[in-house]
C-alpha cells in the first residue's frame, strides 16, 4: 500500500471538475485518504515548489498556484504514486495520452489540471507539508 500527494490545481478548481477528477482516481482503485480545499500564498507556493527555484517558469508556477483555490488529497492504494501518475498524462497536456485527466481537463502546462508526487521519497514530503498525522485517515 502506498500514499501519494495529489493537487487539483486552479485551473480545475475555476472549471468545477473537482469532481470528475476525484471520480478518476476512486474509479482506479485509489482511496482518499486526506483532503482539502486552500488557497496558497506565495510563501507556501515557493516552498513547495523550490525543487523548481532555478527554472524560467518558477515565477509563473507560483503565481498560477496562488491565483485561486486548489484541492489537496492523500490518495492511497496499490502502486499509488505511479498509478497516479499514469491517471494524470504527461505534464504538458499537448503530449498526454487520451483520457488522461490533462488530456481532458488541461490548457497548457502551466494550467495542467493536476499535481502528483513524482517518487515515494517526495510523496512522502510533500504529504507531510500540507497534512498533520492526524489528518491522514
Ligand atoms: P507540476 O507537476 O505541478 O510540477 C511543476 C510544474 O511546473 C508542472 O507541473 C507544470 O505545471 C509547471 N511547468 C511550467 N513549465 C514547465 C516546464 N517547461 N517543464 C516542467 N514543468 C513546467
Amino acid at each position: 500500500m502506498e500514499q501519494t500527494l495529489s493537487i487539483i490545481k486552479p485551473d480545475a478548481v475555476k472549471k468545477g471538475v473537482i469532481g470528475k477528477i476525484v471520480d478518476r482516481f476512486e474509479s482506479n482503485g485509489l482511496r482518499v485518504a486526506a483532503m482539502k480545499k486552500m488557497q496558497l500564498d506565495a510563501n507556501k507556493a515557493g516552498e513547495f515548489y523550490a525543487v523548481h527555484k532555478e527554472r524560467p517558469f518558477y515565477g509563473e508556477l507560483v503565481q498560477f498556484m496562488t491565483s485561486g483555490p486548489i484541492v489537496v488529497m492523500v490518495l492511497e492504494g496499490e502502486e499509488a504514486m505511479s498509478k497516479n501518475r499514469d491517471l494524470m498524462g504527461a505534464t504538458n497536456p499537448k503530449e498526454a495520452a487520451k483520457g488522461t485527466i490533462r488530456a481532458d481537463f488541461a490548457d497548457s502546462i502551466d494550467a495542467n489540471a493536476v499535481h502528483g508526487s513524482d517518487s515515494l521519497e517526495n510523496a512522502a514530503n510533500e504529504i507531510k507539508f500540507f497534512f498533520s498525522k492526524e489528518e491522514v485517515i
